[in-house]
């Protein structure tokens, strides 16, 4: 089931809603897997920016699951939070947990953010890390429940500007730990496709901010061929 279109400020955004949380985990993994095939059959790798938090878990076991070209992967996080590498409130460890340490993506290609050495050290190491990739094949978001997404919240700074940092250090998260690192909106922007994953009746709000033109943080992503919101249908 799909609703029509909508633009806030100057971001495209085309709404897929699912009438249960079980089809649209299995169609978003579809949607990954049919991006991945196409970007490496057209340029021999796949570049994905995988979103933390809860909701993707899911679609990460069913990607565990699927049968893919794992060697031409590389797997990049959108925000991590400070905590040491082997803890479980990181978001590499989640995805690793679950999907990530189960198939043959060579590690090399796998590039957790490096939160534990502290925000400014590790935005300025994966600003580096990423530097070589003009366009993400695919970057996977959440959205919370004050409208943030991936670590950028209302009242930060979200690097919306083309030549603001690509990787932003944040502090005083109000959604803890409150000291995390995220890929600034213009990097996230910098993608070939953008998907939302938004389930859960807590993000019933920040949905309708979205809808009514309310510039949440997730409005601030804006690329080029727009963003698709994978969402529960009760919430559009
Ligand atoms: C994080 C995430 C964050 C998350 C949203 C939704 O580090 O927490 O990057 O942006 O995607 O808060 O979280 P849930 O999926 O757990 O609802």
């Amino acid at each position: 089931m799909h609703s029509p279109t909508n633009q806030t400020s100057m971001q495209t955004c085309r709404w897929h809603g699912y009438a249960t949380v079980a089809e649209l985990e299995r169609a978003a993994a579809q949607v990954i897997l049919r991006a991945a095939s196409l970007a490496i059959r057209q340029r021999g790798s796949f570049h994905i920016v995988l979103a933390g938090g809860t909701t993707p878990g899911n679609v990460y076991d069913l990607l565990r699951k699927a049968d893919a070209d794992w060697a031409a992967w590389h797997v990049y996080f959108g925000d991590e939070r400070s905590r040491p590498a082997d803890h479980p409130e990181r978001n590499s460890r989640m995805a690793e947990h679950i999907w990530l340490d189960a198939v043959d993506i060579p590690r090399k290609q796998i590039h957790p953010i490096p939160a534990e050495h502290g925000a400014e050290i590790a935005a300025n190491n994966y600003a580096q890390a990423i530097n070589g990739i003009e366009l993400f094949d695919l970057v996977l978001l959440g959205l919370g429940e004050d409208g943030h997404t991936a670590s950028l919240f209302p009242d930060h700074e979200w690097g919306e500007a083309s030549d603001a940092p690509a990787v932003l250090a944040v502090h005083d998260a109000p959604k803890p730990p409150s000291d995390r690192v995220s890929l600034s909106a213009q990097r996230l922007s910098a993608a070939r496709q953008v998907m939302f994953l938004v389930t859960g009746e807590t993000k019933r709000q920040a949905v309708k901010d979205w809808h009514n033109g309310i510039n949440i943080p997730a409005t601030a992503i804006d690329p080029p061929n727009g963003v698709d919101v994978y969402i529960e249908a009760k919430l559009l």
